[in-house]
């Protein structure tokens, strides 16, 4: 495990931190658990109901103890059991991955409907992406776990995104890891140029399996009009795709 090297916080706080650190882990990681386990439950139940699986797959993590210090020393924090846990709503992390970005806005309405669920969090990246051309569904929930001898209401981080805005995400994150936060210009406006061909490119994936979806149905094959008119979500995103495009002519 890397020392930490900063001034902030007394080497007593962090010394104790390390040692804390394992029950951390542990009553995190059970938090994560709860929240998987409620998603796949979801994937199997929404599959035999129509035939398709919203999630691809999951990755979790707890956030690194080096991450936790760097937090805490950015937004001045005290660094406690206590005030890490009062303060950091991310420790533990769910990222779900899914096919179709109608898939992601069933899978948050489904997590988000379930009675032990506490909404902590919502911010829609989708409809709002980020200037930098981030797309992702972000959630932070609460879920009650329950350990020998209490209950904990502990806060879950949950990202959805389809597979190509998480394609996406990994290189960006990885790029600016790597250029120390500052990326430069030129790549900054091509990432955001992929961002938005990916995000069109989400939504034909997502028509064209709609269209699929009825000719395995049986159903009456709508037109592209009647698509485009009944998409809300097809259409902020197309919405998006335009104007980019048109700023570039
Ligand atoms: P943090 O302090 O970073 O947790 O941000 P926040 O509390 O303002 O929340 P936000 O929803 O903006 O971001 C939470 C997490 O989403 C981050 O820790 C990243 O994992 C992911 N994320 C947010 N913005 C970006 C982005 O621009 N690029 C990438 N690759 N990931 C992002
Ligand atoms: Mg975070």
């Amino acid at each position: 495990m890397k020392q930490w090297e900063n001034e902030t916080f007394s080497a007593e706080d962090v010394a104790r931190l390390y040692k804390e650190y394992a029950k951390i882990v542990k009553n995190y990681g059970a938090a994560i658990k709860e929240v998987q386990t409620k998603l796949e439950i979801l994937d199997e139940d929404f599959e035999l109901l129509h035939d398709h699986n919203p999630i691809h797959h999951m990755e979790t993590r707890v956030k690194s103890i080096d991450s936790i210090l760097g937090k805490m020393e950015r937004k001045g924090l005290p660094l406690s059991l206590e005030s890490i846990s009062s303060n950091l709503t991310d420790i533990a992390g769910i990222r779900v991955i899914c096919h179709y970005v109608k898939d992601i806005y069933a899978v948050a309405e489904l997590l988000k409907s379930q009675e032990d669920v506490e909404i902590v969090k919502e911010t829609d990246y989708i409809e709002n992406p980020k200037p930098n051309g981030y797309r992702s569904y972000h959630l932070v929930v609460k879920i009650p776990v329950f350990f020998v001898d209490y209950t904990a209401k502990m806060p879950v981080e949950v990202q959805i995104r389809t597979m190509a805005m998480d394609f996406w995400a990994s290189l960006e994150h990885k790029l600016r890891y790597k250029s120390h936060g500052t990326i430069p210009k030129f790549i900054a406006e091509e990432l955001k140029e992929c961002s938005e061909t990916i995000a069109a490119s989400d939504l034909k994936m997502q028509r064209i399996h709609s269209f699929l979806q009825d000719i395995e149905h049986n159903m009456t094959l709508k037109t592209e009009e009647e698509i485009a008119q009944t998409d809300k979500i097809a259409k902020a995103v197309v919405g998006v795709a335009e104007i980019a495009a048109e700023q570039k002519e």
